[in-house]
């Protein structure tokens, strides 16, 4: 049978081949951002997690939204889209958390690289510095992007599993 699917039904067989979920978050600079994905998710049937903020707080802290967004991929697996105002702050506080991978990406090409060759599990995007239609068209290449499981990727990566076992000192 051949299936004839319109461009938006994409991420949702690629959930149904890849079984993961998403999980997004962002603090006040990214709310904005992290709405406009969470809208194209939805319209997409693609299975997403929305862990806040759940509204426009201007106290409110990246590293407390990192921190809930991580642990669950960590406890459940699946994968994370932050958004901060420039996304560095989100890529800091998620890399400190065992197993995570989280790129900052704010064009195709570091989208690409993240996914083929360092297999992040998380993306960071910054809400202040590309507008919210690019943070959406991001997240849809990033999701129908693969590692590219080369030896050379999968030897790199495994250095720094290799870091978070304490084969370093750091
Ligand atoms: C918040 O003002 C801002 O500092 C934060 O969203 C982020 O850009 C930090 O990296």
């Amino acid at each position: 049978m051949i299936l004839n699917l319109s461009e938006g039904k994409k991420p949702f067989i690629a959930y149904l081949l890849l079984k993961f979920m998403i999980f997004i978050g962002s603090d006040h600079a990214g709310f904005e951002m992290k709405e406009a994905i969470k809208w194209h998710l939805e319209n997409t049937e693609t299975p997403f997690e929305d862990l806040g903020a759940h509204q426009f707080e201007v106290e409110d802290d990246y590293p407390d939204i990192a921190k809930v967004v991580c642990e669950r991929i960590q406890k459940e697996g699946g994968k994370g889209i932050l958004v901060c105002g420039t996304g560095q702050g989100m890529t800091i506080a998620a890399n400190k958390f065992r197993g995570i991978r989280a790129s900052l990406c704010w064009n195709e090409a570091t989208v690409k690289v993240a996914a083929e060759h360092n297999d992040a599990n998380v993306i960071a995007l910054p809400g202040r510095i590309i507008s919210k239609e690019e943070g959406v068209k991001l997240v849809k290449l990033w999701l129908k992007t693969s590692f590219s499981k080369e030896e050379r990727h999968n030897r790199r990566i495994t250095k720094i599993k290799e870091f978070e076992k304490g084969k370093v000192h750091l």
